[in-house]
């Protein structure tokens, strides 16, 4: 399947509600029994159903996807993509069919993609996908949840996720035979300077392995560097990407408005698995 795909050059997507295949004419994709789902004008296909909607907008919201995207784009996290991408060229194979699970606003799936792979992102906030499908126009995005993803069985030969809900046995059936998973997660460093100024006792991360129990790891690494940001906006929009933002007091908001200058810890685990 992953061959016949690459030719065509279509996305391959499977109906979320009778898991036959979606073939895509005029702008929409439709399986045999007649389920439709249109393709939006950015180029994305909503296939989340409502029936598995747990809330009416779920997921990261605009405001938290603007400060991301604002943030990444000033390369602050760019070692890590450097990091993942070398285990890519090492591990993956040529023409491989990735997919970023959890991906946002697609800062880290369109860094995947070259002239020889296809690359898909799924996020279950709708406005993200918008705005990754918007820039990002050689990938794949779809709205849609990671506990029962648009797929088939075996799809892929690369799946990662950054920072995003680990579910290892819908990520374990859309992996090929010995295909990567990559996980990014944080060490337990990740941020501390920035908890601390919010937390009266700043928990370091759990660094504990996540079970990942039907494939094998691969390779474990430790990614840590220093941050110096010269400018509150950073900070903020780095706050504000972080699930600790909304306990932030008012005080601490105007105390990050008026740094000038802020350093703070970057620490990342990156495990490596195969199936
Ligand atoms: C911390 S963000 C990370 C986004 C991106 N990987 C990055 O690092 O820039 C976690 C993402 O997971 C998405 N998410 C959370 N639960 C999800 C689920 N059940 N299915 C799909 N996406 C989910 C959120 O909407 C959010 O975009
Ligand atoms: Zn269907």
């Amino acid at each position: 399947m992953t061959n016949t795909t690459l030719k065509t050059g279509q996305p391959y997507y499977r109906c979320p509600l009778c898991k036959q295949p979606l073939s895509l004419n005029d702008k929409v994709y439709r399986c045999d029994n007649n389920h439709c789902f249109d393709q939006a004008k950015q180029g994305y296909v909503n296939l989340l159903p409502v029936q598995f909607k747990h809330s009416k907008e779920p997921g990261d919201n605009k405001a938290m996807v603007t400060a991301r995207r604002a943030f990444l784009e000033k390369g602050f996290y760019q070692p890590l993509v450097n990091a993942m991408l070398k285990l890519y060229q090492q591990y993956a194979p040529a023409s491989a069919v990735v997919f970023d699970a959890g991906c946002g606003e697609g800062f880290y799936t369109h860094q995947h993609k070259n002239d020889d792979n296809q690359v898909y992102g799924v996020d279950i906030s709708k406005e993200t996908v918008k705005i990754a499908a918007q820039k990002y126009k050689t990938c794949f995005f779809s709205v849609g949840t990671l506990s029962e993803l648009p797929f088939q069985d075996e799809q892929f030969s690369w799946v990662f996720s950054v920072y995003a809900p680990i579910l290892e046995q819908e990520f374990n059936r859309v992996l090929a035979k010995e295909g990567y998973l990559l996980t990014v997660t944080p060490g337990a460093e990740h941020l501390l300077a920035l908890k601390s100024l919010i937390y009266q006792q700043a928990k370091h991360h759990d660094e504990s392995k996540q079970v990942i129990q039907e494939m094998t790891l691969v390779k474990e690494e430790q990614l840590t560097y220093e941050m110096t940001f010269n400018n509150s906006e950073d900070v903020l929009n780095l706050l504000a990407m972080t699930p600790f933002a909304f306990k932030a007091s008012k005080e601490v908001v105007e105390q990050l408005t008026k740094l000038t200058t802020f350093s703070c810890q970057a620490d990342f685990i990156l495990r490596l698995y195969q199936k």
